[in-house]
């Protein structure tokens, strides 16, 4: 796996140009890709990166990657990041990291968002891998009601939502942005748009992890080798 997303990363270095300012995801493929740059600052590439989580920040300042201040910048050429699963029209699901929040403000301001991934994120239908849904924990039982009301009405078969605790099980993880994560389990989600919509309305929720007409590349990393795929503007 971790071949892969080497592939996919180093791939993804095509798409990085001098001056740039770069949105840095969050995840292991999104950490390879920042130590890859890295050893591109060594030889000499002028970029800075603005990171979507204290983890990619740091990795960032260990591997040399200069980074911005978010407040401080007026445009992002490119963002680089991972998935949990993306579809034939390059929706996908994020969130796995629990900073989709912030993924998702840098990969909306961007010029551009490439995704980095192996073959296993690749699927026909998004759903089978729980929707992280990042909400307010005031009212939290009201918000999963209507959030199990929405996946439900949309034509997901489950649509029950766990609370997503910390790895040593020590309480709820709590975000950066201080908000919980509810991992919704929807088996399929058969249309992405209306579900994102009906979401979009729901005020418990800071944002939910389906990111649609985000990204225009999508990166493959296989064994040796990675497999570039681009949506045109009209198709996003
Ligand atoms: C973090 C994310 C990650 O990009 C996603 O979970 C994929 O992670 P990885 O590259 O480790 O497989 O959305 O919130």
């Amino acid at each position: 796996m971790s071949r892969q997303k080497e592939n996919a990363a180093l791939a993804a270095l095509d798409f990085v140009e001098d001056g740039m300012t770069l949105g840095l995801g969050s995840g292991s493929a999104a950490e390879i890709f920042v130590k890859k740059l890295g050893e591109r600052v060594a030889g000499g590439l002028e970029v800075r990166g603005v990171p979507t989580s204290r983890a990619t920040a740091r990795c960032a300042d260990e591997n040399g990657v200069p980074l911005v201040n978010v407040d401080r910048i007026s445009k992002i050429h490119v963002t680089i990041d991972g998935a949990d699963e993306v579809d034939p029209m390059f929706s996908l699901i994020k969130g796995g990291g629990a900073c989709l929040l912030r993924e998702k403000i840098i990969a909306n301001a961007s010029d551009r968002m490439v995704v980095i991934v192996d073959n296993s994120k690749m699927v026909d239908h998004l759903g089978a891998f729980p929707l992280p849904i990042e909400v307010d924990p005031f009212g939290m039982t009201l918000t999963a009601d209507q959030i199990y009301r929405v996946l439900k009405n949309t034509g997901c078969p489950d649509g029950q939502a766990v609370l997503r605790e910390n790895a040593d099980k020590s309480g709820p993880l709590i975000t950066e942005g201080g908000h919980c994560i509810l991992d919704c389990r929807c088996g399929k989600i058969p249309d992405p748009a209306e579900t994102a919509h009906c979401l979009d309305r729901i005020p418990g929720i800071m944002e939910h992890g389906l990111f649609l007409n985000l990204a225009s590349v999508v990166i493959v990393g296989e064994d040796d080798h990675a497999r570039v795929m681009e949506l045109s503007r009209e198709q996003l």
